[in-house]
């Protein structure tokens, strides 16, 4: 059973519109919608913005549909002027950037007695996941690194190079990592497959419905070929 989280209603739609035999069940106000895709069973669900509605969302899925994989798709601020709008990210790695417990004497992101704060994104997730963009969407730009995630939308400059700095991040969102960390807590491997909505530093943006189209019939073009070779 392969878990897949959507940031967008949108997004999760049409990949339900390709399943067949899907089961919908309500919990904690998340709709999951489970059945086939390519041959493979899945659970496709929105979890909602931030780092709570995402961990709960994974914990779900750990706990109920016994997923053996999850992956997170969505958008994401680019923290790097090589990556622009439309390019995709792929997870090497997860760190919540707003964990600071630096008071306390630890570096930022480190959550205090944990094993780990930086949890890695399955390695073989990671290729099929390369392999697929580069085959279903070959215009698409593909980069693979780490994801910072945070409940904040980051829009200010000063605060896009302090995270950049700190974390050496790829680009920044409101979900991977919390997924990531729940995930590692239930020992099931996770990627982190994001689309660049923006650069997080309040400059301007293409236009969004365009784009967010785009987005979203790549990710789903990317999701479809990867899921029949997990
Ligand atoms: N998702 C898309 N763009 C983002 C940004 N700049 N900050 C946080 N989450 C985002």
């Amino acid at each position: 059973m392969i878990g897949i989280i959507g940031a967008m209603d949108e997004e999760i739609s049409q990949i339900t519109d390709k399943m067949t035999g899907v089961a919908v069940t309500e919990t904690a106000g998340m709709t999951f919608n489970r059945g086939k895709l390519n041959g493979r069973e899945i659970v496709a669900v929105r979890s909602g913005i931030g780092k709570v509605n995402a961990a709960i969302c994974t914990q779900i899925l750990a706990a109920d549909f016994h997923a053996d994989h999850i992956i997170n798709t969505g958008v994401a601020g680019s923290l790097r002027n090589e990556i622009n709008i439309g390019d995709v990210v792929i997870s090497t790695d997860a760190v919540q950037h707003d964990m600071d417990a630096t008071g306390f004497g630890y570096k930022p992101g480190v959550i205090p007695r944990m094993k780990i704060s930086d949890f890695p994104a399955d390695e073989r997730l990671r290729k099929l996941a390369v392999q697929a963009c580069r085959e279903a969407v070959p215009s698409v730009g593909v980069y693979e690194g780490r994801i910072v995630s945070g409940d904040q939308f980051i829009s200010d400059r000063q605060v896009k190079e302090r995270l950049t700095k700190q974390f050496d991040a790829f680009c920044t969102e409101m979900e991977g990592a919390a997924i990531a960390q729940a995930a590692y807590l239930n020992n099931i491997p996770f990627l982190i497959i994001r689309a660049i909505s923006d650069k997080a530093d309040g400059s301007a943006k293409m236009d969004y419905s365009e784009f967010e189209r785009r987005a979203i019939n790549n990710s789903v073009a990317l999701l479809t070929c990867m899921i029949e070779r997990i």
